[in-house]
This record gives structure tokens, C-alpha cells and sequence, in this order.
């Protein structure tokens, strides 16, 4: 099939990418011209485990191209995927304007009847308004190519973005005719086939919300777990024994369940954010999200809380701050709880170091105003106290002594639970986790 991707960020690369691989013919179009030169020099723009080879294979078997001019990007589209971003607004919903300016532009470039699936995360309903925008710009141009509008979420984690889109656990489609619908199985049919997935064939504010449901209750057991962390230090428990007793029962299940410093990235704030605008428009008080949300932010209060405990007043203290990323395995900082951390400390007149082994470039270009260490050893020399904000593989092999011999006080906070906490008691050190209250003690 001829499949066009329009925005290639996160989910349209790696989506186009895929789709060349099933053995679609691929256009990736962008109107961010230095993105595209990259694209077309073979190499993604951002860190992502395996998409370089796989949008090699594509290249090669002349099946995957990118293009910045929007005639050539749709000259042949039967399919055409909108992966623009739907960045968060001040009052909590999602800038849908990018959405829109692709309908416009879809209508006045298709050169054939052609289905136009959104795959943006998207609020319910989307679909239709869309659909009133493409009716009323064919109405203008007098353009007579039959556009209709589907709808087909992605549920890929980034740093796990290729494996999960070649492997998905599901596939869910929206659609509101029978000849959308053949077009989106035909999609798919390469993976199904593969993988004898589960299919949801369904409408399209079904589909639209299957999306959001999906993220926010993902965020809810987070933020659940994290709640329950709280409970544990106060008590004398321990979460992650708590987590994995919880999970042994299949209905619950073990995944997600990590309790920490809380959620971030650049879909779960926003689309939690979202859905509850979503509900407050349609007339429903979704107030569970909203404590969803402070939860979340209560996780890094309670960091602060447990520095100040030990150090006193933070001004004119060294913090190392362990970990940028909103997560390990990516370079992205979007909404990053480590990130957030470090800024509070240095609201609180903090001296903050942060250590990343992907994200410092990101970091230095939009947290500039952040200290930086090149080396866990450079990030930890004559601190009064380290966090452990992301948790990276790496700070998993830091031993009590490294931290013992370097920190001027031996305070580390453990903020993602990697830590043996008997190791690092054993050796001296004034350790605190998230919810293990009952081993520090
Ligand atoms: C998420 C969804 O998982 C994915 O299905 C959707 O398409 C996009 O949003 P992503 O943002 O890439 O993916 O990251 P994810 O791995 O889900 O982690 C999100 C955040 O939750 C991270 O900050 C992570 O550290 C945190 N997290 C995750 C926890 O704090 N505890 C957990 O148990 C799991």
C-alpha cells in the first residue's frame, strides 16, 4: 500500500519505519526541514534503540523515503497516518491546531480518495471535527476525492519504541465504514498474520478513547503504588514486596507497579491532563485523576522532605543528581520528574550537579541554567547529598563505597529503589528509599 506519515517524531518515525518493513511503500514528511535532512542522510534525529537499522532496511529495499514538500508526500497516498504533536495548553487540553492544519493540507494535496487515520493521541471526538474540516475545505476547493477519517492509537514506550510497535500486545482501529476498515486491515495484515494479535475493530471515538483510558489508568496504578510507598515508610513496610505480592494475583499483575519519584515523559502528564479536561467538557468531575496528579508531585516533595530532614536548609548545598532522562533508555526530558527535582532544589538555593549518560546534551540545551557533572564520579566529588532520580542501568552498579568516599556527607537519597538498602546501611551510609522503610530501619 502507499502509506504517508505525516510529523515524524517519536510515533511517526518509528511507525513508518515498521510500516516499510511489512512491506508498504513509505513517504515520512515533516515541514521541519532540518529533520528531514537528517532523515535523508539515513540517521533518526533522536535516540531510539534499533530505529537506525531498521529505517536502514527500509531505505535500502527503496521502500522508505522522507520529503519536506507536501505534493510529493501525498502524490500516491492511499493511507495517510497523523503523527503530529498535540502538545499540552495552559488550561490542561491538548493544542489539537497541528491536527487541524493537516486535515486542511490533506484535502488540498490528495491526488486520490485516501483515509486519513489519526494516530496523535487525541480526545475523543476528534475524529468528527476533523472531519467537518476536511467537508468544508473540499467544499472551498471544489475537490471531489472521497477523504474519510480513522482512527488507529499507538501504544508504543519510547526506548522500547521499535520492539513495541513490531511486537505490539494489541492493534486498535476506529473506523466508520467498511472500505476504511479493509484499508486498515490491509495495514496490518502483514503483522496479524505474523503475530496472530488481537485485533479491536471498533468505531472511532471508541478508538480515540481506548487511548486515553489506556495512559491514564497506567498512570493511576503509578501513582496507586506510589500512595501505597507512602504508607510503607510510615508504617515500616516494604513497597516493592507489597508490589510483587500485589502482582502474583492475575487480575492485578506485576507491571507498572514500581514505585518511585513518580511518572513522566511526554504522555502521561499530558494525557492525564487531557482526559480530565476531556471529562470536565462532556459534564463529569473526574476527580480521581486530579489526585492522580498530586500524588505524583507529593513523590518529589517527599525527596525534598527527606533532604531537609538530614541536611537542614538546602541554599548553598551540593546535590548530585543522579539521572535527567524521564526514563532509562532515552534521551528525552520532556516532563521529566529528575528534571523537575532539580529545579525545585535549585529554587531551593541549591547548588545541583545532574548526571545523565544520554540526555546532558538535551539538558545543557534547555535546562541551561542547571549544573552538570560529565561522570557519576565528577557528580558525586564533595556533594552534601545524592538522588537518585532515573534509574538508569548503570547507577544500579555504584557501590556504598564509591558513594562513601566521594560524597562529603554520606547522605544518598534513593528515589527509584535500585539500591540493596542492607549494602548500603551496612557500609555507613544515611540511606533513604521510596516506601522500604521497614529494611532502613
Ligand atoms: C507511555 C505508555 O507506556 C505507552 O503505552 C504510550 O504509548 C506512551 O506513554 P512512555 O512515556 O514512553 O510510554 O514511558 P513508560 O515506560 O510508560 O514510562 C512513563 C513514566 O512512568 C516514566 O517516567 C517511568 O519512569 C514511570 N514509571 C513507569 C514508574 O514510575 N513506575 C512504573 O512502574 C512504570
Amino acid at each position: 500500500m502507499h502509506i504517508t506519515v505525516i510529523g515524524v517524531g517519536h510515533v511517526g518515525l518509528v511507525s513508518a519505519a515498521a510500516f516499510a518493513k511489512w512491506g508498504h511503500q513509505v513517504v515520512g514528511y515533516d515541514d521541519d526541514a532540518s529533520k528531514i535532512a537528517r532523515m535523508q542522510a539515513g540517521e533518526a534525529w533522536f535516540y531510539e534503540p534499533g530505529l537506525d537499522e531498521l529505517m536502514a532496511e527500509g531505505v535500502e529495499a527503496a521502500r522508505l523515503s522522507f520529503t519536506g514538500d507536501p505534493d510529493e508526500a501525498l502524490a500516491e497516498a492511499e493511507v495517510v497516518f497523523v503523527c503530529v504533536g498535540t502538545p499540552p495548553l495552559p488550561g490542561g487540553g491538548p493544542n489539537l491546531s497541528y491536527v487541524e492544519a493537516v486535515g486542511r493540507s490533506v484535502v488540498e494535496h490528495a491526488r486520490r480518495d485516501l483515509l486519513l487515520v489519526e494516530k496523535s493521541t487525541v480526545p475523543a471526538n476528534t475524529g468528527k471535527r476533523l472531519e467537518q474540516v476536511i467537508d468544508r475545505e473540499a467544499e472551498r476547493l471544489g475537490t471531489a476525492h472521497r477523504i474519510e477519517v480513522a482512527s488507529n492509537p499507538e501504544f508504543l514506550k519510547e526506548g522500547a519504541a521499535v520492539q513495541d510497535t513490531l511486537h505490539p500486545d494489541r492493534v486498535v482501529y476506529g473506523t466508520s465504514s467498511d472500505w476504511s476498515r479493509d484499508l486498515l486491515r490491509q495495514v496490518y495484515a502483514p503483522l496479524v498474520a505474523e503475530d496472530e494479535l488481537p485485533v479491536v475493530e471498533t468505531d472511532v471515538p471508541t478508538a480515540e478513547l481506548i487511548k486515553h483510558a489506556s495512559n491514564a489508568f497506567l498512570a493511576t496504578r503509578i501513582s496507586f503504588i506510589n500512595a501505597v510507598s507512602q504508607i510503607c515508610d510510615r508504617v515500616g513496610a516494604d513497597v516493592r514486596v507489597v508490589a510483587e505480592g500485589m502482582g502474583h494475583d492475575v487480575r492485578i499483575g506485576h507491571r507498572f507497579l514500581q514505585a518511585g519519584l513518580g511518572y513522566g515523559g511526554s504522555c502521561f502528564p499530558k494525557d492525564v491532563d487531557a482526559f480530565a479536561h476531556l471529562a470536565s467538557q462532556v459534564g463529569y468531575d473526574f476527580g480521581l485523576l486530579d489526585e492522580v496528579r498530586e500524588i505524583n508531585v507529593g513523590q518529589r516533595r517527599a525527596v525534598l522532605d527527606k533532604l531537609e530532614g538530614e541536611l537542614w536548609h538546602l541554599s548553598g548545598k551540593t546535590i548530585a543528581v543522579l539521572g535527567a532522562a524521564f526514563k532509562p533508555g532515552t534521551d528525552d526530558l520532556r516532563e521529566s520528574p529528575a528534571v523537575h527535582l532539580a529545579n525545585d532544589l535549585a529554587d531551593a538555593g541549591a547548588d545541583v550537579r545532574v548526571h545523565d549518560p544520554v540526555a546532558l546534551g538535551n539538558l545543557a540545551e534547555e535546562q541551561p541554567h542547571l549544573g552538570q557533572a560529565m561522570t557519576v564520579e565528577e557528580a558525586l566529588a564533595d556533594a552534601h547529598a545524592v538522588v537518585v532520580a532515573t534509574d538508569w542501568p548503570e547507577y544500579v552498579d555504584i557501590t556504598p563505597e564509591m558513594y562513601r568516599d566521594r560524597l562529603a556527607y554520606p547522605i544518598v537519597i534513593d528515589a527509584r529503589n535500585i539500591h540493596d538498602p542492607e549494602k548500603m546501611l551496612a557500609a555507613g551510609l544515611h540511606y533513604y528509599a521510596m516506601g522500604r522503610q521497614s529494611i532502613i530501619r
